[in-house]
């Protein structure tokens, strides 16, 4: 099936996209995150136009797009960093809440993890990881470490619990970020660039951890340039540029035979990088 240069132009209630044998052989779930004709602004910059995004349940969206299309904005405003001009956002079925105790309990539905890993300096690991189920879950506190033991040791890093983020390298931080979101039992998980900050041999580190959780059934929405992950775990590449959804196709397909000149312009650049 060929995508679509508008973002109307894909009915989003259409069937989910298939999976590839190469990801996962389960069918996708119902809509869990739903854009429709989000707008956003900074001053007179559009950075938001008319989105239309629907993020179904087990699906791995991967955006990628030129510096400055919108790609992290789309993040933020999904879990609430970032307010919307015009349109809707909801979560499995909610709308976004304005504030206090009910965007404390969306933040922990929907996951975000970034490129700089935001860990609590002063605090242990293990307790980096504590901290929300505790304060946000209300889980007692052997309850939170048991849970956050087994996250951490998910993720490879169980044996540095009782260390501080500064004694660890990017990629165990980045790890660590990403069980420190996993312990909130998020709905879906975001992640802006998550490797971008690592040095090299760090990347696929990160990389199979999150390759593990998307075959595990998350729902993802994956801001990234790494092609390999977007063609071993994601079900669908959606292509950002200037602010739009410019298309959207399965990872081979896009890869493969983009249709706009923007996509095509962007893939020669980073393909023969
Ligand atoms: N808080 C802000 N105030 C004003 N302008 C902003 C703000 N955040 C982002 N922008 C602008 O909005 C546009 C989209 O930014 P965004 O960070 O979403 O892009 P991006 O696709 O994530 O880019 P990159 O690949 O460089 O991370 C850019 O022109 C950026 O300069
Ligand atoms: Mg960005």
């Amino acid at each position: 099936m060929s995508s679509t240069s508008s973002p109307r132009g894909r009915a989003d209630d259409e069937a989910p996209p298939t999976t590839s044998d190469t990801t996962r052989d389960r069918p996708l779930g119902r809509p869990l995150v739903v854009l429709e004709h989000v707008d956003k602004h900074f001053g007179d910059l559009h950075v938001l136009k008319d989105i239309q995004l629907t993020v179904h349940e087990g699906e791995v969206v991967v955006v990628i797009g030129p510096s400055g299309s919108g790609k992290s904005t789309l993040c933020r405003v999904i879990n609430r960093l970032e307010t919307i001009d015009s349109g809707t956002i909801t979560v499995d079925g909610h709308a976004l809440p304005e504030e206090g105790k009910g965007l404390a309990q969306l933040r922990a539905e929907v996951g975000m993890v970034f490129q700089s890993f935001n860990l609590f300096a002063h605090m242990t690991i293990l307790d980096n990881v504590t901290l929300g189920p505790i304060k946000v879950r209300g889980l007692k506190k052997a309850a939170a470490e048991k849970k956050s033991r087994a996250l951490l040791d998910r993720v490879g890093v169980g044996a540095q619990a009782a260390k501080y983020p500064a004694q660890l390298s990017g990629g165990q931080q980045q790890r660590v970020a990403i069980a420190r979101s996993l312990a909130m039992d998020p709905k879906v998980m975001l992640f802006d660039e998550p490797t971008s900050a690592l040095d090299p041999e760090m990347i696929n580190e990160v990389l199979d951890v999150m390759i593990r959780l998307a075959r595990s059934g998350m729902t993802m929405v994956v801001v990234t340039h790494e092609m390999g992950f977007a063609r071993r775990a994601g079900d669908r590449v959606v292509f950002m540029a200037d602010g739009e959804i410019v298309e959207q196709n399965t990872p081979d397909e896009f890869f493969t035979n983009a249709q706009s000149h923007r996509a095509q312009d962007f893939l020669g650049k980073i393909l023969t990088r």
